[in-house]
């Protein structure tokens, strides 16, 4: 069964058309890249299975349930930048996603629950390669290192999908490299499904076990707000997986 399901999805904002006919089929465990150019509904797409936003019609199904109108702990997201709290500690920005599941009401664990909680933190910290960083303010990380943290606070919840929107698009082209490395482990390592936006090719082709582009079929000034943009390729990549972890290149005939 699909992980996710998107059933004739169509998102409009005062009567523009974003999103028109979006139908996909999410596998559990899958690597799924969302490509398109900028402004083409990408990150409205991502903010519908989040539960930020609503599709104005068609459904989002999650484990075939209709999909809470709002975030949940099944659904871990890592914006482009400032996905943490700035006033809280690399520590405390960890532990907040499972505070927030085990005492929605006031935020907060107090006694053996906190406890727990922070070694759990300290864990996904350690499986983010923040540690040594567990008292740090956000402003004191580099921008990597904050995109290493908002994962750590995604992943806690051990969420059913993480929804990626560009987590590394304002990175160093270096530490971007890093990045993939992480973000790979972490999906072999945990099996989750991941929903990633990005806009550059090469990344997706890297990273994604599929690729969706996104685009306006119909473009003319008369037809702007009229239409959306649709599902335009699907495609399947596979590659030899121990390659990868060489580091070496894709080869032309490994993408189906
Ligand atoms: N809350 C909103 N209200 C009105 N228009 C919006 C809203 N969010 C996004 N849009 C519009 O929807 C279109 C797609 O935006 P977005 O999903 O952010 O694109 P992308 O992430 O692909 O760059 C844009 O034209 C944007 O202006
Ligand atoms: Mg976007």
């Amino acid at each position: 069964m699909s992980i996710i399901s998107i059933r004739d999805v169509w998102k409009e904002y005062q009567g523009q058309v974003v999103l028109e006919r979006i139908n996909l089929e999410i596998e559990p465990g899958s690597f799924n890249l969302i490509v398109g150019a900028s402004g083409c509904g990408k990150s409205t797409l991502l903010r519908m299975l989040l539960g930020q936003e609503q599709p104005s019609r068609g459904e989002i199904l999650l484990d075939g349930k209709v999909l809470p109108p709002e975030p949940g702990p099944d659904r871990g997201v890592v914006f482009q930048r400032y996905s943490v709290f700035p006033h809280l500690t690399v520590r405390e920005n960890v532990a907040l996603g499972l505070e927030f599941i085990q005492s929605p009401i006031v935020g907060k664990l107090f006694g053996g629950a906190r406890r727990r909680a922070i070694e759990k933190a300290e864990q996904y910290i350690e499986l983010v390669g923040l540690d040594g960083s567990e008292d740090k303010y956000p402003s004191a990380l580099s921008g990597g290192m904050q995109q290493r943290l908002a994962i750590a606070q995604a992943l806690i919840t051990k969420p059913k999908v993480l929804l990626l929107d560009e987590p590394f698009g304002a990175l160093d082209p270096g530490i971007r490299g890093d990045m993939h490395d992480l973000i790979i482990r972490i999906w072999e390592e945990s099996k989750t499904t991941i929903f990633m936006v990005s806009h550059d090719l090469s990344e997706a082709f890297y990273l994604g076990t599929r690729l969706v582009t996104l685009d306006r079929r119909r473009n003319r000034p008369e037809e702007q707000g009229l239409y959306g943009a649709s599902i335009t390729h699907d495609i399947a990549i596979t590659r030899r997986r121990e390659n990868r972890h060489r580091g070496i290149e894709l080869a032309e005939g490994d993408v189906l």
